[in-house]
């Protein structure tokens, strides 16, 4: 067809969503339903309660996703699936419901890697990717570099040997006491704080290491709230409201920077022209500042993901699959959830 419209699902991990994208780039459609009240008593995803939810709500998001489109399940030609990686428990509803669909449209099924999507994201709105590209992808469960031969082509350069950045946000916040998830209110926290108010450490393992590491710079704020009251329950009982600023702040500034940096010596080592941000921690504005300005100061291209594309949504499952769709690589009925990829 001339128009190619794909319904994308995405249960990777909280969020179940549903799209309809036109060639990759028109968005027809967006719904996310999110799951953070359910599991912000808990302080972080809880799998089994994840994939129930995914159950309850899935049938309604992709009824929902056509509905907003104004669409009929027969103008649908493909379904498109992030199939991996994540929680096994929860990828596996979606994949069984976007096999279902795709059977009984008889229409191709496409799957494709939810992290490699969340590079889409950063360039649905402006795809002018001058190759080659680096793309630093940074969510709750990954915190990737790559290097782009083409917006396709994603050739892994470095990655976390522990936490991924998220993790590392949403487990500060809990020291901190503050909500789930934990990214925007470390941010909202630290517009009070100075961030230059304590020094925690910057891993960089190695001056040419690509890879990442946050579980130090976690237990680093976990020492120094437990340097407060060793005794209480809580650890942060009578930490003012500043002092948690503060440590926000400072927190947010250490891993901004060793973000920025690695993302910079990538660049380097591969000549790259453009640099493009994507994942759930790309919607930190701290980080996003301090990207653009060091991508100034380089006369490097920045393309970041708008932020209501940086956390897990089905659009940019649809444009991912878009490029497997012109290519004809399809899936099939045997196609099954993987936790990693
Ligand atoms: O991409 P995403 O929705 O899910 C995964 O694929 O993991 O990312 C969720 C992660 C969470 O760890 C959350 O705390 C973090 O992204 N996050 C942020 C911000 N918004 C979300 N981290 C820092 N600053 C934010 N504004
Ligand atoms: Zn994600």
């Amino acid at each position: 067809p001339e128009n190619v419209n794909i319904l994308a699902i995405e249960t990777s991990c909280d969020e179940t969503a549903a799209s309809i994208v036109t060639n990759g780039r028109l968005v027809r459609s967006s719904v996310v339903a999110s799951q953070v009240e359910i599991h912000q008593r808990y302080g972080g995803v809880v799998p089994e309660i994840a994939s129930r939810a995914h159950i309850e709500k899935i049938y309604q998001v992709v009824e929902k996703a056509l509905a907003d489109a104004e669409m009929k399940p027969s103008e649908i030609d493909a379904v498109a699936i992030a199939n991996q990686p994540g929680l096994v428990v929860s990828l596996i509803v979606g994949v069984t419901a976007a096999k279902s669909l795709a059977f009984m449209l008889g229409k191709p099924l496409i799957a494709v890697n939810h992290v490699h999507a969340h590079l889409q994201s950063a360039i649905i709105e402006d795809s002018q990717l001058e190759l080659p590209a680096i793309a630093l992808i940074v969510s709750g469960g990954h915190s990737n570099i790559y290097r782009c031969s083409s917006a396709v082509n994603l050739e892994l350069m470095g990655r976390t040997i522990d936490d991924a950045a998220g993790e590392a946000f949403d487990k500060v916040a809990q020291i901190l006491e503050l909500p789930y998830p934990g990214g925007p209110s470390i941010e909202k926290c630290a517009q009070n704080g100075n961030s230059k108010a304590h020094r925690f450490p910057r891993s960089m393992l190695g001056k040419d290491s690509l890879d990442f590491s946050f579980s130090g710079i976690k237990t680093a704020v976990l020492y120094h709230c437990n340097g407060q009251d060793m005794k209480g329950q809580s650890l942060v009982p009578n930490m003012s409201g500043q002092e948690k600023a503060d440590i926000a702040a400072s927190f947010q500034a250490a891993v901004v920077e060793v973000l920025v940096k690695k993302t910079m010596l990538a660049s380097k080592r591969v000549s790259a022209r453009t640099i493009v941000m994507g994942g759930g921690v790309a919607a930190n504005t701290a980080l996003r500042e301090a990207m653009q300005a060091e991508c100034d100061r380089r006369h490097l291209k920045l393309l970041i993901a708008p932020k209501k594309y940086c956390t897990d949504n089905a659009v940019m499952v649809a444009s991912l699959a878009y490029e497997k769709y012109k290519e004809g690589l399809f899936a099939d009925m045997t196609l099954e959830a993987k936790a990693s990829s």
